[in-house]
This record gives structure tokens, sequence and C-alpha cells, in this order.
């Protein structure tokens, strides 16, 4: 496209390689935007490979063909393409989180690796300016911190590692030590001299720097982390981006950096905490007794079980019925036998709707996507603030393996975990179906009380068994 743009229009090739990169760089800003809504999603997904793919290309033909790096990169867009489609052909939707965060790894270690590259290239020959050092040191500590930690996240995630958090004594000193180092040998590179050999220790000691950092933090809080993580590969990228003197790569970058930062400051104030306290909380680890006296409360206690005929009846009978889904939901696979319930009730003149919680499931929008794979209308999933004045009016909530979200200590009891986090407003309504297989806590680990509402009925087993005993009895009334 770029020779093309060169042969015709009179511009030289370095104007025709960045009229492109602007191209591509537009449909990236336009991807974004279009990824802002479900409907759009799917496009927006396409317009921005499509930026890529232009991107990509315009990158092999700017290589001199006598470098011998055009087959090394053919050969790297090649292996990259298989493991890309592979991995998401089969990724369950439950593990995409530990996918993100292996993609996003590499991508933070590729942009350190040119940038080191690129500085042992250049000083070779001649000595840099400041900002091109700055820019190497700081793509080099980013992309590293950024690779570590999401090795971790993706080992906590995938349970190849406790996903409680490992903590010290002395740890937050240790890391401080880490990170003053980082600063001493980054501060001698951009001001006092040359040297491979540190930038390579920079490197080692950030990969150790990610390693000990995410360490601490719970697998509770592995999607905030791994946000913020690619916000941090956003950045690397884009700093490469001035190493080499890519404005593709600079936009590219700059995007995932600010809307990794705007996702992560979403996720924490959904949740009801600050980044300090995901990252420096510990929020997981087990007290001592915790686990005992958190089981026994629950244990010693008794609920109110239902059958499915029953709440089917009920349901049945009812004018206004809100779905709840959360994590369960997905690991059930039910979404669209909840869809099929909904049409059932539909079809008697129930009225029904959708609650989603920001942080339901383990990643964002993690609900919207389960429930548009089922074909639920966008019309029917209402964002939190929009329906939870509606609870008080329904007669029933069905909560399908959710439970944090919906549990009454976010809002009353200051030494729970979850405490500050907005929930949704299930204890309200006339009738509580809750659908889990146990009494075991959701992610947070806290005991939910909404379980021990007089209102509520659990309707224990698999959620999908469950919702496709309750289509059968709403046929059935
Ligand atoms: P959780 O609180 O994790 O509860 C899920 C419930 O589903 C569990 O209590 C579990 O109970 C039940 N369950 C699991 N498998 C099931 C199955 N096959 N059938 C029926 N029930 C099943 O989920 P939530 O309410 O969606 O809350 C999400 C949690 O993740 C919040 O604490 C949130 O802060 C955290 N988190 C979310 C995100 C994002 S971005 N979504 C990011 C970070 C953290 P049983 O084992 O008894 O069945």
């Amino acid at each position: 496209m770029s020779s093309y743009i060169v042969a015709t229009s009179g511009l030289t090739q370095s104007e025709g390689v960045h009229l492109v990169y602007l191209v591509a760089s537009v449909l990236f800003i336009l991807g974004l935007k279009q990824l802002s809504s479900p409907k759009g999603a799917r496009k927006g997904n396409i317009t921005a490979a499509v930026g890529m793919i232009i991107a990509l290309i315009t990158g092999l033909i700017g290589l001199h063909p006598s470098s011998g790096r055009v087959i090394l990169m053919v050969v790297g867009v090649v292996i990259g393409l298989l493991v890309g489609t592979l991995s998401a052909r089969k990724v369950k939707m439950t593990a995409m989180p530990q996918m993100v965060a292996a993609f996003n790894g590499v991508g933070g270690g590729a942009a350190a690796l040119v940038s080191v590259e690129e500085y042992m290239r250049l000083v070779a020959h001649s000595s840099q300016g400041v900002v091109f050092v700055i820019t190497v040191v700081f793509s080099v500590v980013v992309g590293c911190i950024s690779f570590a930690g999401s090795v971790i996240a993706f080992t906590k995630l995938q349970e190849w590692m406790t996903g409680r958090p490992i903590t010290y004594p002395g740890q937050q000193a240790v890391n401080g030590v880490i990170v003053v180092a980082i600063l001493a040998i980054g501060i001698y590179l951009v001001g006092f001299g040359t040297s491979v050999a540190l930038v390579v220790i920079l490197l080692a000691i950030a990969l150790f720097l990610g390693v000990a950092f995410v360490l601490p933090i719970g697998g509770a809080d592995m999607p905030v982390v791994i946000s913020m993580l690619n916000a941090f590969t956003g950045l690397a990228v884009a700093a490469t981006g001035f190493v080499l003197g890519n404005t593709v790569l600079i936009v590219g970058g700059t995007l995932v950096g600010a809307s990794g930062t705007l996702l992560t400051k979403m996720m924490g104030d959904s949740m009801g905490r600050s980044l300090g306290n995901v990252l420096f909380a510990a929020v997981g680890k087990a007290a001592p007794g915790a686990g005992a006296s958190a089981a026994g409360s629950a244990e010693g206690r008794s609920v109110r079980s239902g059958t499915s005929d029953d709440i089917g009846v009920m349901l049945a009978y009812s004018q206004k019925v809100i779905i709840v889904p959360g994590y369960g939901l997905a690991v059930a696979q039910a979404q669209h036998v909840a869809k099929e319930l909904a049409s059932a009730l539909e079809k008697r003149g129930v009225d029904v709707a959708y609650a989603i919680h920001p942080v339901a499931g383990r990643m964002p929008g993690h609900m919207n996507v389960l429930l548009a794979e089922a074909d639920v209308p966008y019309e029917q999933l209402k964002e939190m603030d929009e329906i939870n004045d509606q609870f008080k009016l329904a007669d029933a909530v069905l909560i399908v393996g959710a439970n944090d979200v919906v549990n009454p200590a976010a809002r009353s009891d200051a030494s729970s975990p979850i405490y500050g986090m907005p929930i949704l407003n299930a204890d309200e309504a006339k009738n509580i179906i809750f659908m889990k297989r146990s009494m075991r806590p959701g992610f947070a680990g806290v005991d939910n009380e909404l379980m021990f509402d007089p209102k509520t009925i659990m309707l224990f087993g698999d959620a999908k068994d469950s919702l496709t005993k309750l289509v059968a009895s709403v046929k059935a009334a």
C-alpha cells in the first residue's frame, strides 16, 4: 500500500509509510470506539484487526530485502498467527483472563527486547541523546515488569500455583530496594554512561520486580492486575515506538496504555477498592482460623431450599422477574438455557430483565459476552445503576451462579473484604431464588447473609441443570 502511494503521489518512501501508519492508527481508534458497545464489538475487532494487518504489511515492506530480517519477521508473523488463532478458538470463556495475561505479557516482553536490541545496535556506532536513552530505559523496565507480572498472573489464574497472596516479612521493603536499584541504574544510563551490560542487568532486575510485585496479590484481584499490566504493556510499546521512530507503535501503545488505565480504575471503582488496596493489601490471604469460622457460620445455620417445580410455578405466575447472572453461569455454560427460561416466561407475559453487575464473572463484560452469545437482546441487559431501583418491584430475583455481587455485607459489614463494593439490590425483591451448588462462598471468600434471608429459597445444583428443570416446570405450569 505504501509503495503504491509512493509511486502515484510523489511522496517520499518515509512519507508514504507515515501516511499508511496514520490510516492504521485511525482504524485502531475507530475499532476501540466500536468496542465500547456490545452491538459494535464484533465490528470493532475486525476494524482494529484490519489496521493491524495494514501496519504489519507496511512494516514488512519497509524492511530492506537484503537485511535477512524479512524471513525472520515472516516466520514470526506466521507463528504468531497460528498461536493466536488456535488459542482464541480453543480457550474456554472462563479461561479468558489467563489468555489476556499471556498475550499481554508477551507484548511487554517484546517491547523490552526490541528496545534492548536497538540500544545495542545504536550505541555501538555513536552516543545517543538523553531522550533516546530515557525511552529505552522506560520501555525495558515497564515491558519486563509487564511480562514477568503477567506470567505470575497467568500461573495463579491457571492454578499452577496458589492463588493466595504470597507474602513474607519485609516484602514491601525488599520491593522498595529493587525499585531504588532500577532507578539508580536508569539514572546512570541516562546521565553518565553507556553500558549494554547495565541495560541487560536492568532487564533482569525489572523481571524480578514483575514477579515480586504480583506474588503478594491474591488471585481474586488478578483481573485488575492484568488490566493494569495491559496498560503497562501499552506504555512500553509506545516508548519502543519512540525508540524506533515508529508512529503506529506510538499511537497503538498509547491507546492500549490509556484504555488499560481507565479499565483498571473502573474495575477498582466497581469493586469499591482503590488501586493501592488491590496492589498492596494482600486481599485473599488466609487469616488464622478465618476459613474455619467462615465455613462454620454457614454450616451451623439452616436455609430454606426449594424444588424446581415449586419455583417454576412461582416464576410462571410472576409479573416481573430479574435474572442476576454471575460467575457460576459461565462455569455451567448456562447462558443458552437462561435465555430459554426467559423466553418461556415472556411467552406467559412475564416482564424479564437481566441485571448486570460490572464485575460479575471474572473479566470485564463477562456476562454481556456470554448472554450476547445466547442472543439475549441487548435491551434486556440492564446495568446496575439502571436496574437497582427495579428490584423492589420484582416478584422474584433469580440469582444464577452469582454471589459476591449481591452480598449485603458489602453495604453493612465494615470488616468484610468486599465492604464498599456497590452491589445489586437483589435483597429488595419479593422472592429471592439463589441457584448454586452448595453453601460455599464466592470469589471474595465471604459468607452471604442473603442466603439466610427469610425471602430466599435455595435451589441447589449446577446452574444449567437447575435452569433446564425450571424451563420444563414453567412450560408445564
Ligand atoms: P462469585 O461471587 O465468584 O460467585 C460465584 C458463585 O457461583 C459461587 O458462589 C459458586 O457457588 C457458584 N457456582 C460456581 N459454579 C457453579 C455452577 N456450575 N452452577 C451453579 N453455581 C455455580 O461470582 P460473582 O457474583 O459473579 O462475583 C464476581 C467476583 O469476582 C466478585 O468478587 C468480583 O469482585 C470478582 N472479580 C471480578 C472481576 C471482573 S472484571 N468480573 C475482576 C476481579 C474480581 P457454588 O460453588 O456453591 O456452586
